[in-house]
Formats: C-alpha cells, sequence, structure tokens
C-alpha cells in the first residue's frame, strides 16, 4: 500500500465526521472480518468498513443487472472488499506498461483445422493456482505459467517453477520485484541464468529478497521466446499449437477485482493500457448461440477464491477485449 495514500484516507476521516455506516451490513460486515482474518486498528476500521460496504453495494448492483440480462458475469465479495480500486491495482498489478524489444516472431503454423476448444488444464500442462499476495509481481506468475507448460510439453513432467526465483533475481533483465516486470524479461533472465529453480526449492514470499538461485535445484531451460502479433487470430493459433500463453492485459477495473463468473466485458476497458501479466490456458464458447458467446480461458495468480476458482473467462473475438492479444508471448525450451 502507499503510505501516503493510507495518511490522507486517515486525515480526511478525522477532518471530515466519521463515516457513515449502513447498520444493516452489520452482521455481514462482521463475517466477512471473520472469513477473510482481518483485523483493524480502531481508526482504521470505520474507514475500511465504508470501502467494504462501496464495494458490496456495487456488487449488488451489479447483479441485478446482471440478473435482468445487462450484464454477461457475476461479481462478488472476496477478500479484497476493503480496498479501494485506487489501491489495488497498485498493490496487485505489475505489468510494466511498455514496449519492449520484441526478439522472435509467432511464425503462424500449418493449422488445418483450429479446434472450437482447447483447455490445455486437462493435458496436464497448467499447475494449481498460486497466489502472489501483496506484490506487484503478476509477471513472474505468468512467466512460470508459460514455461511450466513448455517443460511439461518437452519432457512430459508438471513440475511448479519458482516466482521468487524470477523475483529475486532477474532486474538484470529489468524487471522491478514487487513493483513489475514483463514476462519476456523473465524469460531472457532463465536463459541467460541457465536454469530456473522449482517453487519447492526457492518458495514464495511476497517481497523481494537476495538471489538465493541455486543451479542444482534448477528444473528448467530456456532457449528463447517468441512474441505473437498483437490479434486475436494468432493468438488462436498459438494457443491451440503451442500451449498456454503468457498475456497482459487492463485488470484495473473494480468489475476485475471482484469477478466471480460468466464472460467478463468491460465496456471501460483498455486494449493498450495494461497492468497484469496472466495466462492463456485455453478458450471456448457458452452453450447459448450469440456473437458474444467466445471466452478465453486465463489462469489468474490471486488464489483459487478468487473469480472462478482462480479463473476469470474473458471475452473473445470482441475487438482484443482488455487487450488480450497485444503483449502476448511463450518461451522456447
Ligand atoms: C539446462 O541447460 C544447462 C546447460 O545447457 C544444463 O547443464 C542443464 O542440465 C539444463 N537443465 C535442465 C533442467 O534441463
Amino acid at each position: 500500500m502507499n503510505p501516503s495514500f493510507f495518511v490522507i484516507a486517515l486525515y480526511l476521516g478525522i477532518a471530515s465526521a466519521a463515516p457513515k455506516l449502513d447498520g444493516s451490513l452489520e452482521a455481514r460486515w462482521h463475517q466477512w472480518k471473520a472469513t477473510h482474518r482481518k483485523l483493524y486498528g480502531s481508526n482504521e476500521e470505520g474507514w475500511r468498513r465504508s470501502v467494504w460496504e462501496k464495494n458490496m453495494k456495487m456488487i449488488d448492483l451489479h447483479n441485478q443487472e446482471y440478473n435482468l440480462g445487462r450484464q454477461s458475469f457475476t461479481l462478488a465479495m472476496n477478500a479484497f472488499g476493503d480496498m479501494t480500486n485506487e489501491e489495488f491495482t497498485q498493490v496487485m498489478n505489475g505489468h510494466q506498461n511498455q514496449k519492449h524489444k520484441r526478439r522472435r516472431v509467432f511464425r503462424e503454423p500449418y493449422i488445418a483445422e483450429i479446434p472450437p476448444t482447447v483447455d490445455w488444464r486437462e493435458e496436464g500442462y497448467v499447475t494449481p493456482v498460486k497466489n502472489q499476495g501483496q506484490c506487484g509481481s503478476c509477471w513472474a506468475f505468468s512467466a512460470t505459467g508459460a514455461l511450466e507448460g513448455q517443460m511439461f510439453r518437452k519432457t512430459g513432467k508438471l513440475i511448479s517453477l519458482s516466482e521468487q526465483n524470477l523475483v529475486d533475481c532477474s532486474q538484470a533483465q529489468g524487471n522491478e520485484g514487487c513493483n513489475g516486470g514483463l514476462m519476456d524479461n523473465a524469460f531472457q533472465y532463465v536463459k541467460d541464468n541457465k536454469g530456473l529453480d522449482s517453487e519447492e526449492s526457492y518458495p514464495y514470499q511476497a517481497k523481494v529478497g537476495p538471489c538465493k538461485y541455486r543451479p542444482e535445484d534448477s528444473v528448467a531451460n530456456v532457449t528463447g521466446f517468441v512474441d505473437i502479433p498483437a490479434q486475436e487470430n494468432a493468438l488462436v493459433k498459438a494457443v491451440a499449437s503451442v500451449g498456454p500463453i503468457s498475456v497482459a492485459i487492463d485488470a484495473s477495473h473494480l468489475s476485475f477485482q471482484f469477478y466471480e463468473d460468466g464472460i467478463y466485458y468491460e465496456r471501460h476497458c483498455s486494449s493498450v493500457d495494461l497492468d497484469h501479466g496472466v495466462l492463456v490456458v485455453g478458450y471456448g464458447f457458452e452453450a447459448e448461440e450469440s456473437s458474444n458467446n467466445k471466452y478465453w480461458i486465463v489462469k489468474n495468480s490471486w488464489g483459487e477464491t478468487w473469480g472462478k476458482n482462480g479463473y476469470i473467462k474473458m471475452a473473445k473475438d470482441r475487438n482484443n477485449h482488455c487487450g488480450i492479444a497485444t503483449a502476448a508471448s511463450y518461451p522456447t525450451v
């Protein structure tokens, strides 16, 4: 959390009267605090509750719209309920939004027919959902996800890889630990370093520490990486022919913070201002016939309690929604 933001919030809490709270939400507030083991100082609680109430009301309103058929996805209260959207994006979204050097460009493979659905989880390419905690290390989780898949493809063994190794050691490649990074820089690090440790040998800490890479614990190698042209019809070929693909998206909206289920479509989403690294593990479509029934299956790194068991279905073939195809890439092994 940005300390100055916090100080200002407290200051306002003193300057104006205590925030008006909705007594009818009392029981739900206590339930939520218990579920997520929240403890606040007496100065902080009123402010946190007012943020939570605002989020709760926004979620209820959105879900009413869903019931009227005006939204394609539902929202749910979750562990991020007492965070404003500004705090949340600052803490959780760590994809550097910058043009990076493009190395190898994806040469579209010859695929006779693109399958209507793909789900690499069913083929054993994908490890369980992980949790980045309050650290802007999404880029590291996206990168390990893609590399875990490619190593599985090569060796037939699915081994969880160390995000902490990337967070602690890839500064020279341009990454900034908990303050952001790029998946391609992470792939470059593994190539330069000639290895990446396993999750088990180098566990996640959600904060930057000294580099403790040990070559004897390395379980992966990278020979390079491939950038996919910024079009969904190129991304679909890559997902169908390669495996899980690292992508960057605009995840800066409250609707993303509280996503629960359904096909995510946020009309304020940007295709160029990307702040979050995630992993596309497949794609599919809803049973109802409609022009808006297709989705990408996206693995997030906010634990299994966020979204649909840690996953989100994001609108597919709707004009590169949230920039899902803008900065897609994968490592070669
Ligand atoms: C990675 O490559 C290095 C050098 O090319 C090799 O010594 C090492 O065994 C490889 N590691 C794995 C896990 O394949």
